[in-house]
């Protein structure tokens, strides 16, 4: 299969020097890019900036804001079977970018914030993607009937949900534990491992999705 992964977080630019961000590490994204390719796929990995060096063999495509991984997203998704959008996508930038760096002439500065794209929420509608739609959802609170519900609006086949309230888990740690929830609403945890031996799970998982979808077809 030909999978698509997005990984890491995004940067979106204030002023020439500054930036928001979040604490995406790319770990998950990177342990998925690597799983998919030990189990045999061809991998595009879609990658905000990180710090750690993406596996080999698998085709790497480099960005930085929100609208940049919407724009690859929408270059490579139509030769893939899955999508796997594991990304902590910014979901603000700042309206305008300064052309010069910020001064401090005020007390107080005032940032206006609008919508970056939602790239998972586009898969299904603009980019008309039919594969196998994986995305990830990170809640403090209601951490199952929330990723249920965006599995729902977002049209996913499996959503990843991570209690990032946990601490030792999840955002910039080396392990994870989540939850699958399913689009028919099935759910089904996996406890707390590396993030390389959840994401083989998470690999096996999306290879009996496809092969479901493909027996629907036949
Ligand atoms: N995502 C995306 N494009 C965005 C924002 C998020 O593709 N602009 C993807 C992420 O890669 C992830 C999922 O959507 O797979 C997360 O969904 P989102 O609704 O942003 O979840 P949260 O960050 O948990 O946000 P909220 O609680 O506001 O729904």
């Amino acid at each position: 299969m030909k999978i698509l992964i997005t990984a890491g977080p995004t940067r979106e630019a204030l002023d020439p020097v500054r930036y928001l961000s979040n604490r995406s590490s790319g770990k998950m994204g990177y342990a998925l890019a690597e799983a998919a390719r030990d189990a045999g796929h061809d991998v595009v990995l879609v990658t905000g900036p990180v710090s750690i060096t993406p596996p080999d063999k698998v085709q790497v495509v480099r960005v930085e804001s929100a609208a940049e991984m919407f724009e690859a997203v929408r270059t490579h998704l139509s030769a893939c079977d899955v999508a796997i959008f594991a990304a902590a996508v910014a979901d603000y930038r700042p309206a305008e970018v300064a052309p010069q760096k910020i001064k401090k002439a005020t007390d107080e500065l005032v940032l206006h914030l609008v919508r970056t794209p939602d790239i998972l929420g586009s898969a299904r509608g603009e980019f008309g993607f039919k594969g196998v739609l994986v995305g990830f959802a990170a809640e403090t609170t209601d951490l199952i009937a929330h990723a249920q519900d965006k599995c729902l609006r977002k049209r996913c086949d499996l959503i990843v949900a991570n209690d990032v309230s946990q601490p030792g888990i999840g955002f910039d740690s080396s392990d994870n534990a989540v939850t699958l929830c399913f689009a028919d609403g099935t759910v089904e945890p996996i406890a707390q491992a590396s993030k390389s031996a959840i994401a083989r799970g998470i690999v096996t998982v999306v290879e009996r999705l496809q092969k479901h979808r493909d027996s629907a077809r036949d």
